[in-house]
């Protein structure tokens, strides 16, 4: 989930610029070749199966009660047809909040440490005692989700999930980087339930997006990358990333055969020089990295960095490199203009939106919306940081515009009314079919703790998201203008 700074207006709404005719990339695809790779067979629906009995242990802060999960190997589930990337439509949900906290989605867990200054993941580990925060985090890791959640996705017709991933869980050692591999004051040990989520997703038929999701120094200083801070250093000088880089190279070395897709960096702040001035080069060597390590059997993830896709045109296409894929984020609630659109506007926004993401994904890389959500408002509790109030409703900041109160936009479903949940269809309807019409895209999120408006699975339950995410009620959204 990202707090996007920038207007994003301007891209919205204005005429998507006529691409050249680059050359069309392609796709690395050794799923053209089924069977290579060891992988044959589908595993056909799981939808059916019933749960194993996952461990679902209430809240406990001895360490010892907690043991990492020891089955860290996928090569015992059932192999999974490849995925034909290009072809087919990724359809997928990101699960937030797991293996990076973010106070929005688990208040529950900020709340525990009776700590109001600890407002992200580092500075719970920095601000409570070792064994206290390791005891929190591995209770964390062990209930948010569990395998029942997989087999719910499966059976919701998704194909895809994304695994948000920071640094501090990548458990590289001296031999695989001649730089620090201290992680302090994070607290590691997330690694065997990342190999765990990785067998569920296989044994689920759901494909992997391992998305490294924070980095060294913080790649945008938002809480969604471990660290909230006005000054993310990821760019200052070449050590992080180069350290990111071996952090690239352990992943795509140890685990890159249990996943599809390798997302070298999420929202790289590109409106920070620093960022902007290092992405470029990190995206071409960490493709290099990834191709070394682990060979053309997967996909390589790259972001627009905020700066839309517009931005990345002929970057990373055949010949230069195969198999990439562009990421690109929409969410119309982290400004005033963006918030000031009625709820026709947010659909009208979504439309156009689509004309320059199919203008781009023709010519260029194969493009995926890899976070989006129905929310319009920014309402959910503490989207904007731990104890940071909304912009809809005037409590973060003065003298600005205010929407209205929050009552009814976030929280339990229970309060949302009728018409708002047709707006939900709509909404989530319009923006999976801007994915449809480009190389799918990716929900955020599965569930949050108390904001169903940006919950897949409240979605489901409550009908604005239908059991088969392409039977649609409103095929033609973008075409009746109303
Ligand atoms: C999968 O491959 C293995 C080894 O090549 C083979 O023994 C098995 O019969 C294949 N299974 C299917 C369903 O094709
Ligand atoms: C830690 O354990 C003690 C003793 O069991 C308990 O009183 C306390 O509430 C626990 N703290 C947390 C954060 O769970
Ligand atoms: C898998 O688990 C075993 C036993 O816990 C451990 O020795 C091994 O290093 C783990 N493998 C990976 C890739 O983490
Ligand atoms: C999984 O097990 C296979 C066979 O035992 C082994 O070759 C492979 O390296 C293991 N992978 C991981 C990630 O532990
Ligand atoms: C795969 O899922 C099935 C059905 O849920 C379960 O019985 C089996 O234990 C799972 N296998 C692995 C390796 O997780
Ligand atoms: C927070 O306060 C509660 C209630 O006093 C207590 O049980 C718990 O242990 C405290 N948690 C921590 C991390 O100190
Ligand atoms: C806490 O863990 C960090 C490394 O994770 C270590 O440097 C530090 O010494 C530990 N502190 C205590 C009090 O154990
Ligand atoms: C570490 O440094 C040595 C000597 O400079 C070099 O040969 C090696 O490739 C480096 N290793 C990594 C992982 O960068
Ligand atoms: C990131 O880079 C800065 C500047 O080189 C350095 O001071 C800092 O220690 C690095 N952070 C990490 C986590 O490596
Ligand atoms: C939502 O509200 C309903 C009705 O008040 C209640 O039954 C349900 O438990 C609530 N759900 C959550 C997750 O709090
Ligand atoms: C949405 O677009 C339609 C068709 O272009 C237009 O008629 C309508 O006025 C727009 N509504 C808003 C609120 O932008």
């Amino acid at each position: 989930m990202s707090h996007i700074y920038l207007s994003l207006l301007c891209c919205l709404f204005c005429l998507a610029p006529c691409a050249a005719a680059y050359q069309q990339c392609i796709l690395l695809s050794h799923s053209s070749q089924p069977g290579s790779g060891g992988r044959n067979g589908s595993l056909g629906s799981s939808g059916t199966s019933t749960s194993t009995g996952s461990s679902t242990s209430s809240l406990n802060n001895n360490t010892a009660t907690h043991k990492p999960p020891s089955s860290n190997n996928s090569s015992s589930a059932p192999s999974l047809t490849p995925f034909a990337y290009g072809q087919d439509i990724i359809r997928g949900v990101n699960l937030g909040g797991w293996f990076v906290l973010e106070p929005w989605i688990t208040p529950s867990v900020f709340e525990s440490t009776n700590n109001s200054d600890i407002v992200d993941e580092f500075t719970l580990g920095q601000l409570l005692a070792n064994e206290t925060a390791s005891s929190i985090l591995q209770n964390h890791w062990e209930t948010w989700y569990t395998e029942e959640d997989f087999i719910a996705m499966n059976a919701a017709g998704l194909n895809h999930v994304r695994i948000p991933v920071g640094y501090w869980s990548i458990p590289i050692t001296s031999a695989d980087t001649n730089l620090s591999t201290s992680v302090s004051p994070y607290v590691p040990g997330a690694w065997p339930y990342l190999l765990q989520a990785l067998n569920w997703a296989k044994n689920n038929s759901l494909h992997v997006i391992l998305d490294l999701h924070g980095a060294p120094g913080s790649q945008n200083g938002f809480d969604n990358s471990g660290q909230r801070t006005n000054s993310p250093e990821w760019a200052n000088g070449n050590t992080n990333i180069s350290r990111t880089l071996d952090i690239v190279r352990y992943i795509a070395k140890n685990i890159g055969g249990m996943i599809d897709v390798l997302e070298l960096l999420n929202e790289p702040a590109a409106f920070d020089s620093n960022i902007d001035a290092a992405l470029p080069q990190y995206w071409q060597q960490g493709y290099g990295v990834v191709r070394q390590a682990a060979g053309t059997d997967i996909q390589v993830m790259i972001e627009d960095g905020f700066l839309g896709v517009q931005n990345w045109e002929n970057f990373l296409l055949y010949p230069d490199a195969e198999g990439v894929i562009m990421d690109t984020h929409e969410y119309q609630i982290f400004n005033y203009d963006q918030l000031a659109l009625s709820l026709q506007g947010h659909i009208n926004a979504s439309c156009q939106q689509a004309t320059g993401l199919i203008s781009y994904a023709k010519s260029n890389l194969y493009t995926i919306i890899g976070e989006w959500s129905t929310a319009v408002t920014d309402c959910a509790k503490w989207l904007n940081g731990r104890g940071v109030g909304a912009r809809w409703d005037g409590t973060w900041q003065p003298n600005q515009q205010v929407f209205g109160s929050c009552e009814g936009w976030t929280g339990n479903m229970s309060s949302f009314s009728d018409e708002y949940k047709t707006f939900l269809r709509q909404y989530w309807e319009v923006q999976a079919q801007m994915g449809e019409a480009i190389q799918g895209w990716v929900y955020w999120t599965w569930k949050a703790e108390n904001a169903d408006e940006w919950s897949y699975q409240r979605g489901l339950e409550g009908g604005w998201i239908p059991q088969d995410p392409t039977d649609w009620m409103y095929p033609n959204i973008c075409a009746s203008g109303n």
